[in-house]
């Protein structure tokens, strides 16, 4: 029995290691953290030099009382790492701390913070925190698992076992997170290149573009019935295919991507170009992300009723491939348009009105709906639209999870 849990966690270790993005992986992870401990919740901190900032919660009783298919919002903050907290505990000390009942705690330098509850409805009891550390035994995070259940959905202490298998987990698990910290990184690092030259594209654009996008997919592949399996992979891919929907703008001369004033006819040709200019840089590569990649950044830009760009073109020479009366590309259409490509676009049009650019104000939030709402079997697909406007609640929490932060 032992025996079996241990290998299972060697299996889901190599499983989750093929996860490359660093959200949809701590999502991943606390998940199967909770499974193997039978706990009913669970939340993860990431550091942030010297504060923790809470990114994910899981909840399976709050999470039974939403509505079929809602999911839990929960607003994001950060706590100091000092030894007055749990996770700060856990954190500045390296240590596991598991408690029966965290109200009852005493004698500790540490108590619980029982506002999340009164808010959410919820008691926490039992709970474990566990420290992650890289193999220089730097904090990159806390995982909390919260009450533990036994075989009749009892809230019970966690045990010595939970205590063993879990804290085995999370050192495998921290070294994964350190490696997709990495990626994320890189591709910011890409991004950030772009954004050198284009200063709308900044790092919390792209995080919100990608999570918004990610969103609108789940949704709209469980409204299909597609198999849990491919969700979750596709979900991994798009996320980081849509940080780099702009990332052909490194191909744009500065001239233009910075002029103050605005784009002649010439210009704005020039500027479509960073579509099928982004997707050449995945053309090598057949993998699935390179694959994705090249689909959103190419095609974004399409309009459902085909008014968009760059059109029917080659993506490595940017030649037409076929054209209209007038000897322009003809553009996409409908479906002809990549899926991924289709929700990018309402992810980064919705984006792009709501924040606040160097050339205008954001939209309030009633405009913005309207013009979706407007755009709706226009510029968009008109069921990724329902879809969207089905998880707006998801969507404005991701807005207050990435804020810009220069202003
Ligand atoms: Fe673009
Ligand atoms: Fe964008």
């Amino acid at each position: 029995m032992a025996n079996q849990r241990l290998k299972d966690i060697i299996k889901l270790s190599s499983e989750i290691n093929t996860v490359q993005d660093l959200d949809i992986l701590l999502e991943r992870i606390l998940h199967e953290t909770r499974r193997i401990a039978n706990a009913d919740a669970g939340t993860i901190y990431i550091r942030n030099q010297d504060y923790l900032v809470f990114t994910h919660a899981q909840n399976d009783t709050l999470s039974s009382r939403l509505p079929e298919g809602k999911k839990l919002i929960y607003s994001t903050f950060q706590l100091p790492i000092t030894e007055k907290s749990l996770a700060g505990y856990s954190a500045m000390t390296g240590e596991t701390i598991v408690e029966d009942n965290v109200y009852a705690i005493e004698g500790k330098p540490y108590t619980f913070g029982k506002s999340y509850d009164e808010k959410a409805g919820y008691r926490t009891r039992s709970m474990m925190t566990i420290p992650m550390k890289n193999e220089r035994n730097d904090i990159l995070g806390v995982m909390q698992i919260i009450n533990a259940r036994d075989c009749g959905g009892l809230i019970v202490p966690f045990d010595d076992d939970d205590m063993l298998y879990v804290n085995h987990f999370a050192g495998m698990a921290s070294m994964i997170i350190q490696k997709a910290q990495m990626t994320r990184a890189l591709l910011l690092r890409m991004i950030q290149m772009s954004e050198m030259r284009d200063p709308r594209e900044t790092g919390a654009h792209v995080n919100r573009v990608a999570s918004y996008s990610v969103e609108i997919y789940e949704l709209w592949a469980k409204h299909k019935g597609l198999p849990d399996r491919e969700i979750q992979v596709n979900r991994d891919i798009l996320r980081m295919a849509a940080m780099l929907h702009d990332i052909g703008k490194v191909a744009i001369s500065d001239l233009i991507l910075k002029k103050p004033a605005r784009f002649s006819r010439e210009e704005f040709e020039i500027i479509k170009s960073h579509t099928w200019q982004g997707a050449k840089i995945f053309m090598e590569s057949q993998s699935a992300f390179d694959e994705a990649a090249r689909d959103v950044a190419v095609s974004h830009h399409e309009n459902w009723d085909g008014t968009g760009y760059p059109g029917h073109i080659d993506i490595v020479t940017g030649e037409i491939l076929h054209k209209d009366s007038e000897g322009n590309p003809l553009p996409l259409k409908g479906e002809e348009i990549p899926l991924f490509g289709r929700i990018t676009a309402i992810a980064d049009v919705y984006d792009a009105l709501s924040s606040k650019r160097v050339y205008k104000e954001s939209w309030n939030e009633e405009d913005v709906y309207n013009e979706i709402r407007c755009l709706s079997g226009k510029k968009f697909d008109p069921d990724l639209v329902d879809v969207f406007f089905e998880c707006l609640d998801v969507i404005k929490s991701i807005r207050e999870k990435y804020p810009e932060t220069e202003e």
